[in-house]
């Protein structure tokens, strides 16, 4: 991987440190290009005529990342935010009384709210599968809860408040032998290292094109197995996702457009093919492998310093590093940092209630380097947080 390359086409490299890139990953110059360019077009021919001149492109974007995560092209429903896409899938999952959600401790914040919106709306009940000594999600006492009144599986992959990479292959196998739904919020791990459904084995997979695909804000997918789809009652009919039978009724999209609206941002889809194109020319295997060992780096780096400790979970942690300078509020490290030209960000409890339920330990300084992240960088920020923290104490 040729990072001054790579940095050279990133222009935000060239003013900040970026070490948020769990929040919004850097635009890529090729992909500023391409948006720009579909803006222009729209201007100048009009929006829908731009549309129609660009649906290669716009199909080269689902393809791209059903080939990403190795699904097909059909599978793939675009949305506006990994949110939405995830709540096309979990409303479409048909439950009733007795029935059992099972998560993880490790849960993204909406997620949880969903769950118990539905349980209180239906009788279905929610089961928090509790961590092993590792802190990742105990996959024998999950394989303990899975009987018949479990109707889905949900879990965060990686979650918002720290480098944990839970288990995913082994919850698939679980929930694969049980044949019941998985649905894999994948919001933090897609473009930071390879994420294959038919080696996890879920069934229906949401992700955000903003964070480590470095795609632009307000995009979003949901990734859906052809076999799956007979499971799901998709909970919005409209004229994108069904037409009109003529009579009293409609019939669903094919494939996962079933689960999309009528209207989207093709600036943004155009944006987030070329972010996925970018991200399949680099190869996921050499992304994660850089972005692990930045991760591991800083971890190791911040763990060293005086009065300094990082938080995160799980035996298999990537690039996102959560950390707390005793002390010294998580927000005030942020915003120091922030003055300095370092961009990070702070966990936030109710973002991970379950998590937080267990450790009172949010909110943290959240790092998250990317592949275009410098080692010179991570020590730049390390350097601060060493000399920023005792001065902000002091204040
Ligand atoms: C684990 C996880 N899931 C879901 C989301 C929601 O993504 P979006 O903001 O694109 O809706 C986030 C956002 O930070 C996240 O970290």
């Amino acid at each position: 991987m040729d990072v001054n390359a790579l940095r050279a086409e990133t222009p935000g490299c060239a003013y900040r440190v970026h070490l948020n890139n769990a929040g919004a990953g850097l635009l890529a110059q090729p992909t500023l290009d391409a948006m720009t360019a579909h803006l222009r077009l729209e201007a100048e021919t009009g929006g829908y005529e731009a549309a129609a001149a660009a649906q290669d492109t716009i199909s080269a974007a689902y393809a791209g990342i059903a080939g990403l995560l190795g699904g097909r092209a059909d599978e793939v429903a675009l949305f506006d935010n990994a949110t939405h896409a995830w709540n096309a899938a979990f409303y479409s999952v048909p439950l009733g009384p007795g029935d059992r959600i099972l998560t993880g401790r490790a849960e993204y914040g909406s997620n949880v709210l969903a769950y118990w919106q539905v349980a209180r709306r239906t009788g279905a009940e929610v089961v928090v599968v509790p961590n092993d000594c590792h802190g990742q999600l105990d996959t024998s006492a999950l394989a303990g809860l899975v009987d018949e009144r479990v109707k889905l599986i949900g879990v965060s992959h990686v979650p918002t408040s720290g480098g944990l990479v839970n288990p995913a292959a082994e919850i698939g196998r679980i929930a694969r032998d049980a044949r019941v739904l998985f649905l894999l919020d994948a919001t933090q791990s897609v473009g930071q290292f390879p994420v294959d459904v038919n080696a996890i084995g879920c069934d229906l997979l949401t992700a955000t094109g903003r964070k480590f695909l470095r795609g632009p804000r307000g995009t979003g997918f949901l990734w859906v197995a052809a076999a799956a789809l007979e499971r799901l009652d998709p909970f919005v009919a409209e004229i994108g996702s069904a037409t009109w039978d003529g009579g009293r009724g409609f019939t669903w999209a094919g494939g996962a457009r079933r689960f999309e609206s009528w209207e989207k941002s093709y600036a943004n889809i155009v944006g987030l093919g070329a972010a996925v194109r970018q991200a399949l020319q680099l190869g996921a295997g050499a992304i994660g492998a850089r972005t692990a060992m930045l991760g591991a780096r800083l971890r190791g780096q911040l763990d060293a310093l005086p009065g300094v400790s990082t938080h995160d979970l799980g035996q298999v942690r990537c690039a996102i590093v959560t950390a707390r300078v005793e002390g010294v509020p998580a927000a005030d490290v942020a915003a120091a940092l922030g003055r300095a030209g370092v961009n990070v960000s702070t966990t936030v409890a109710e973002h991970s209630p379950l998590d937080t339920e267990d450790r009172a330990v949010h909110p943290l300084v959240r790092f998250s380097p990317h592949y275009y992240n410098t080692e010179g960088e991570l020590d730049r920020a390390v350097g601060l947080v060493a000399a920023i923290a005792p001065k902000v104490r002091n204040r």
